[in-house]
């Protein structure tokens, strides 16, 4: 079988749950430290994959912003950031968007067959429109990106994408951090959707970190056999 990168999904969420709030500017989750902390893990993967909802709604830039990580990284040969994934099935996306106009780095969207010649009339200038057959499934793009010689992974979101790489068993590691409030909004994404995890009260997984940046707490789950600490 084709192999994967080691995945690690990254997000922040709030005391209940949230990963944003229900609509309107991008709720913030994090704090400095925090910042930090998720740049540190950006400057030590080869891609970043987030949801093509995410690169609508908050149009991240996804890139590594301590200048001396990215000098770090091109003393080692790599680009001075990760390349970024995106994953569309309607291919609506802004070539003007921070995340393919920011970041001297590859920039790869998968979209389903149907839609691959629509996503190239409007991204080929920007990014590498790929192929991901009749459904993209992340397994497939996750042995794709492992095939381009990425190995280690970071997915920030959103829900969709969560879900989707958890319920597929998809996932080594998570880290989840959690702010110090409440959202109270069930309009708002949760952490993840509906699905059959492999995690439940029978098959737990496990904790394998607990720390604190100020008022926000960091979790890191170990969710296969292939886990490493960092
Ligand atoms: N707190 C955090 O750490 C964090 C991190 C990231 C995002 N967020 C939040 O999460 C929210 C967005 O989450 P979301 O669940 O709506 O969206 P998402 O996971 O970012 O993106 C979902 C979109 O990705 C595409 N997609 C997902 N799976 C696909 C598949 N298998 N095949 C083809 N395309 C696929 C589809 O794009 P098309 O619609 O283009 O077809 C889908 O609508 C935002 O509020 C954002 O702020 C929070």
């Amino acid at each position: 079988m084709p192999e994967c990168p080691y995945i690690l999904l990254s997000c922040a969420m709030s005391i209940d749950g949230y990963l944003d709030r229900p609509s309107g500017p991008r709720l913030v989750l994090s704090n400095d430290a925090d910042l930090d902390r998720v740049d540190e893990m950006r400057a030590g993967c080869d891609a970043i994959l987030v949801g093509a909802a995410t690169v609508r709604s908050d149009n991240p830039r996804l890139l590594v912003r301590a200048p001396s990580r990215r000098a770090q990284r091109v003393a080692r040969g790599l680009p001075p950031t990760p390349v970024k994934v995106t994953v569309t099935e309607r291919a609506k996306l802004d070539p003007a968007a921070s995340f393919f106009t920011t970041g001297d780095t590859d920039k790869l969207v998968y979209c389903p067959t149907e839609n691959t010649a629509e996503a190239r009339a409007q991204l080929a200038s920007v990014a590498t429109v790929i192929d991901g057959g009749r459904t993209v499934r992340m397994r497939r793009v996750c042995e794709d990106l492992r095939s381009r010689g990425v190995r280690r992974l970071m997915v920030e979101g959103g829900q969709s994408v969560l879900t989707q790489f958890l319920t597929a068993g998809l996932a080594d590691e998570l880290r989840l951090a959690v702010a110090p409030f409440f959202v109270g909004n069930a309009q708002a994404p949760r952490l993840v959707g509906n699905g059959r995890f492999p995690w439940d009260p029978s098959h737990q997984a496990t904790l394998a970190g607990v720390r604190q940046l100020g008022e926000v707490a960091v979790l890191t789950y170990a969710l296969s056999a292939r886990y490493r600490s960092a």
